[in-house]
């Protein structure tokens, strides 16, 4: 598509292609003030800047999108969905508003164990209904590429039937996918109590049909006390990275559990959660290639303490910000609370906030090289803001901002 952005108030460029480490880096947004431009030709990016630098003969056969004076940013970035899943978990949720704990409801038999079941009992043509409706709503608020997770299935069927879904979607809907097998969510009834024969079973007869089928690009575990070690967590993601994944880990979620330094050391492209990162976990992330992906959403689902987000970008890690969405932990894929978490509990400043939404969010799924700023040679993948300045993102707080999300130089406006 050949798109003009012309009457930009603010362009937030978020330059750069590859993640950024650290307070001074993650607070250059690279504004251009006023009034500035967007030239999308073919999908891709031809030009962004001061609209007195613009060449009209470029804009020649655009169609015409007037930003109106608003803030133009990056399209969002969600590095970490369970987009596709069956069922409910409601009254889980009022159990943990009465005081029961997440992993008391799954020892129970409850939490993901219960979107398994419903799951594996869901046609492939409902997941993909929901899972829809779920990616409407993220690009009505900006989202222009998201993660997506299987794991839900712990069989081989289901896993497929998840991934599949993911396929189709990517197929038919503007939001782009980032396909990730994550078989080893949790260990399914079937192998209760022998949960490394269940990774096993991943590495011999569900990775390789996945890699054959090319359903994924990357392979992501649970780590946590009680769920998957250390051990079982280095064999299945060698085994995958042998077989071409690219890995992320569920990391330090509920307990402390040197996940982070587990991630870094295999070349994690992302740690993911890190409630209860260490000092250490926080060194060996600053001084690796892996991002920091932090999910406020889910710590204040689970009225839990927020990651120490200040510290790890003050000590050098390179921060992301995701939704997490699924049925159990965190049912929201709001990128207004997004911001409002991060920079009201987490003590991020809005400026580390669009970063974390924008090009590490793209560094975590491996795509900054294409995504993640508005620069020449970049998708034309845009946000137009309801308001000039992206610091609306934090000050008018729990509203959705964006007036237009621009995906491949095509216009969705709200
Ligand atoms: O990232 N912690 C593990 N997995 C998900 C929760 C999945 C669920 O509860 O259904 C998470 O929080
Ligand atoms: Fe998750």
């Amino acid at each position: 598509m050949n798109l003009y952005v012309k009457n930009i108030g603010q362009l937030v460029t978020c330059r750069g292609k590859q993640a950024k480490y650290g307070a001074e880096a993650m607070r250059d947004l690279s504004v251009v003030e006023g009034p500035a431009a967007v030239v999308i030709r073919d999908g891709i990016i031809r030009f962004a800047g001061a609209a007195k630098d613009l060449d009209l003969s470029l804009t020649e056969g655009c169609e015409v999108c007037d930003a109106q004076g608003n803030a133009v940013l990056p399209g969002f970035v969600d590095s970490h969905t369970h987009l596709v899943f069956g069922g409910y978990r409601e009254d889980e949720f009022q159990w943990r508003l009465a005081g029961d704990s997440y992993m008391s409801i799954m020892e129970r038999g409850g939490g993901i164990a219960n979107t398994m079941r419903a799951t594996r009992t869901t046609s492939i043509e409902d997941l993909e209904r929901s899972a829809r409706a779920h990616l409407d709503a993220m690009l009505s608020m900006g989202v222009t590429t998201a993660d997506a997770k299987s794991g839900y299935g712990m069989d081989l069927d289901t896993e497929l039937k998840q991934l599949e879904v993911v396929q189709r979607l990517q197929k038919s809907h503007p939001v782009e996918l980032f396909s990730t097998f994550m078989g080893a969510h949790d260990t399914p009834e079937e192998y209760k109590g022998r949960s490394t024969e269940y990774i096993d079973f991943i590495i011999r007869e569900v990775l390789p049909v996945v890699r054959e089928r090319n359903l994924a690009e990357c392979c992501d575990i649970f780590t946590e006390k009680g769920v998957f070690d250390h051990a079982q967590t280095r064999q299945l993601l060698n085994a995958a990275r042998a077989m071409g994944f690219k890995l992320k880990m569920h990391a330090d979620e509920i307990v402390p559990f040197a996940g982070a330094e587990l991630a870094a050391e295999l070349g994690c492209l992302s740690a993911d959660h890190l409630l209860q990162i260490s000092d250490e976990g926080i060194k060996a992330l600053a001084n690796s290639n892996t991002v920091a992906t932090l999910l406020p959403c889910t710590a204040f689902s689970l009225k839990a303490d927020y990651a120490p987000a200040r510290k790890m970008i003050d000590n050098g890690c390179a921060v992301a910000v995701a939704s997490d969405l699924n049925p159990g932990s965190c049912f929201s894929s709001s990128v207004p609370l997004m911001f409002a978490l991060s920079t009201i509990y987490m003590g991020m400043t809005v400026e580390e906030a669009v970063t974390a939404l924008t090009i590490n969010g793209a560094a975590a799924i491996d795509r900054a090289d294409r995504i993640g700023s508005i620069e020449e040679g970049k998708q034309g993948d845009l946000v137009i803001l309801r308001f000039p300045s992206y610091k609306f993102l934090s000050y008018h707080f729990g509203v959705n901002l964006v007036r237009s999300t621009i995906k491949k130089g095509v216009v969705y406006t709200n």
